[in-house]
């Protein structure tokens, strides 16, 4: 029999009840009895994370005799609430466990190869990642920066070139540009969807011409998950013989009017950092294209520049290769990718309903399916400390993405930017905040997070 007993100030009561909880949750009981004094129920209902069926169970009495029938150290305590509290911004651990053995027989069937580089599982997930979106080639690679360097120096984008992405993205998207010696021009991004705003996007290309430079190509970014508004971007360079890369790094699986991210532009790259909707467990990335005579090329840089004679080098590359061990973890991940890209859209759907009269949720345009890299919101800019803070003494984790837009960042402030100034991306980089999100939160740890902000913000 399991006795536990929650009794005192308000503090005390939690404590108590959350080491009953965690005791009977082990304990794995059918049948129990929680001698209660005072917890309000809706605490109770959500600490035993297992609704009504069970709480109806609870008994709110107290006797004295129970008092000390639970045993407990500090130690417990603190490890308890740490578990029950806790809420983890994104759940690889619970995916792990989702995948059971599998990834640990795909290891070990490199481990037995010994095929670590360019083993056979790489090919294969080439070829798995083409045929889930459709683009003719994948060209895996050691990480998504790698595949936009590859990229740009497989397009010949050097020193006398300009090239346009949006200030409001991660550093790598503009880092690229610089890395291989062309100019970047940033242009702002829309309200609404964070993304490329198209009518700065034109300015950005007057602005490129005023210094004297030659637009060559845009980089979009489908940030936090959700594509471009691609339809308005793909005409901009029509009209101005621009190249479109699309940096997919944060979308890979996600959908623009039945078009899936990676058949956009000449080229889409992508990542497999950890954190991402596919991720791998290390660094990743790939790039994909129907362009016939790009994947040559690409293969050849990711080698060093090799040649058809691998020491007969014909151009200055780099070393970027995906492992295999990575390889072969994406092969099984990518199996269950759809299923989880269900599982992000059901539980922003869930954050969109419940918060969207107290914070500004985000906006998916009719026709696109988002991946949600990020769920994030925009709150009054004075209102964000005080949000982040309040939620992390409860337990959950944000984050900001981005609090300073490239143009702004002292590596990138010398760059051009579009027309007058980026004025939306600044002001989004004092507002957003980014809330727990993964395809295995529970319905219940979502109603706690939605609790906290609404008590915080409404
Ligand atoms: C928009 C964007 N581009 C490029 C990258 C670079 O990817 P990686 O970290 O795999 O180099 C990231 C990574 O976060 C990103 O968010």
């Amino acid at each position: 029999m399991v006795k536990a007993c929650a009794h005192g100030d308000n503090e005390a009561q939690s404590i108590g009840l959350k080491v009953a909880v965690n005791a009977l949750n082990e304990a794995a009981l059918e049948n129990w009895t929680l001698w209660l004094s005072g917890a309000t129920s809706g605490l109770v209902a959500r600490l035993l994370r297992c609704g009504s069926r069970s709480f109806s169970q609870a008994c709110f009495e107290c006797p004295a005799l129970l008092k000390r029938s639970l045993q407990v150290t500090p130690d417990h305590i603190k490890e308890t609430m740490t578990r029950l509290d806790h809420i983890p911004f994104m759940d690889l651990a619970a995916q792990r466990k989702r995948l059971g053995g599998v990834i640990d027989a795909a290891i070990s069937k490199v481990l037995n190869h010994n095929q670590f580089i360019l083993g056979p599982e790489v090919p294969a997930l080439e070829q798995s990642l083409a045929t889930y979106c459709g683009a003719s080639q994948a060209i895996s690679c050691a990480n998504g920066t790698d595949a936009l360097v590859l990229f740009l120096k497989a397009q010949g984008v050097g020193e006398e070139n300009a090239v346009l992405c949006p200030s409001f993205t991660f550093a790598a998207t503009a880092e690229a540009v610089a890395l291989v010696g062309a100019t970047v021009i940033f242009v702002d991004v829309d309200a609404h969807t964070f993304n490329i705003d198209v009518a700065s996007l034109e300015l950005g290309i007057e602005t490129a011409q005023k210094i004297g430079m030659q637009p060559v190509g845009v980089i979009s970014v489908d940030l936090f998950g959700q594509p471009c508004d691609y339809s308005p971007i793909e005409n901009v360079c029509e009209k101005h013989g621009l190249w479109l890369l699309s940096d997919a790094a944060q979308s890979f699986g996600a959908s623009y009017k039945g078009r899936k991210v990676g058949t956009i532009g000449i080229a889409t790259t992508t990542s497999f950092f950890p954190a991402k909707p596919l991720g791998c467990y290390g660094d990743g990335g790939a790039i994909f294209t129907d362009d016939p005579d790009l994947p040559e090329v690409l293969r050849s840089l990711r080698m060093h520049g090799e040649g058809v004679d691998k020491y007969d080098n014909v151009r200055i590359g780099l070393n970027s290769r995906l492992d295999t061990i990575q390889a072969a973890i994406l092969i099984e991940k990518l199996k269950i990718f759809d299923e989880e890209i269900d599982r992000r859209n059901a539980v922003a759907a869930r954050y969109t309903s419940a918060l969207a009269d107290v914070a500004k949720t985000p906006v998916v345009p009719d026709g696109c399916l988002s991946v949600w890299a990020q769920y994030t919101l925009r709150v009054k800019a004075q209102e964000r400390d005080r949000l982040a803070s309040t939620l992390l003494a409860n337990g959950i984790p944000t984050s900001i993405y981005y609090r300073k837009a490239l143009h702004q960042q002292t590596a990138y402030r010398h760059f051009s930017i579009a027309g007058n100034g980026l004025p939306i991306s600044e002001t989004i980089a004092n507002e957003v905040i980014s809330i727990p999100m993964h395809a295995y939160l529970e319905a219940d740890v979502q109603d706690r997070i939605v609790d906290a902000i609404r008590a915080t913000l409404g």
